[in-house]
């Protein structure tokens, strides 16, 4: 339990340049006190002491401002912060290293017992001010939801859902790239960020570049195959569905990024 609360105290002191010391931490920080009378109330939970646990998790909704159901699963490392208005639903699954803000409401649609109403936050995914993710399904790894966003469908690992109700932003382009930059051993985002010019239009260069890369590895690839099985090779095999068979040199869009 102790070692818990260390680790607990010590993701707080990470994540929040506004905490100062272990201290301040453990004596000011509402998130940390719900967890604590949230895992004393799912133990009872499920030790099938339902009522028991009900009235201590409603004893740190009174103390803290959060109200976590004593069924929902909260992983280690989790980092609730300032909590007032967090709302936690019986189904609900945060797994490690997710931070959740304030006002932000884990709940469900649907009145029905027995399915999964509450959603599943994966490893390290942040959930900002006063948005609301409703319903079983789940938020994947390392995604971020933005404020006051209001989130009814899966968001998928990595990507950024925004607005009510939440549209995706970026994920597609963000994922392609950074595969680009894994490969490359090199990452545009890692040297400059944001709406610089200079930026994007290394990021579309980039993206154009490796295009070209992948492209010539196809064509490669379908060579050697031709040259090693002969007439036995069919076209399938050889042009692949993301073979560019016909010329596509957006010419115009990389000007625009250059000018
Ligand atoms: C969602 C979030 C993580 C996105 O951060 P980011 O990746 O840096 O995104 P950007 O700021 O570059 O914005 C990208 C686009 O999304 C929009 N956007 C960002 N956050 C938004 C939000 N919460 N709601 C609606 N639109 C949002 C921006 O306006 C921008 O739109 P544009 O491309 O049309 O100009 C961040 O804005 C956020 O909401 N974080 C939560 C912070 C929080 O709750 N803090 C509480 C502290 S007490």
């Amino acid at each position: 339990m102790f070692s818990r609360l260390r680790e607990d105290i010590a993701c707080i002191l990470e994540r929040d340049p506004a905490a100062r010391s272990w201290l301040e931490v453990l004596l000011c920080y509402p998130g940390l006190h719900a967890l604590v009378w949230h895992r004393l109330a799912h133990s009872l939970w499920r030790r099938e002491f339902h009522v028991l646990a009900r009235f201590l998790s409603h004893l740190g909704r009174f103390l803290t401002g959060i109200e976590i159901h004593p069924g929902a699963t909260i992983g280690r490392r989790v980092f609730i912060d300032h909590g007032m208005g967090v709302v936690i639903g019986e189904m609900a699954e945060v797994h490690d290293e997710c931070t959740i803000y304030q006002g932000v409401t884990l709940g469900g649609t649907s009145l029905a017992k027995g399915m999964k109403r509450h959603p599943t936050l994966e490893r390290g995914v942040i959930v900002g001010a006063n948005a609301s993710v409703l319903g079983g399904f789940t938020v994947g790894t390392g995604a971020r939801v933005g404020s006051g966003a209001v989130v009814t469908k899966p968001v998928p690992a990595g990507a950024t859902a925004v607005g009510n109700p939440a549209r995706i932003i970026q994920a597609e382009t963000d994922a392609a790239r950074e595969a680009t930059a894994a490969r490359l051993g090199f990452s545009a985002y890692g040297v400059t960020q944001g709406d610089d010019p200079v930026s994007l239009a290394m990021k579309g260069l980039i993206d154009n570049a490796s295009a070209h890369e992948h492209q010539i590895a196809l064509l490669w690839a379908a060579l050697n195959r031709v040259l090693e099985e002969g007439a036995r090779a069919s076209k399938a095999d050889c042009v692949p569905t993301d073979a560019r068979t016909a010329e596509q040199f957006d010419a115009e869009g990389l000007s625009k990024l250059v000018k």
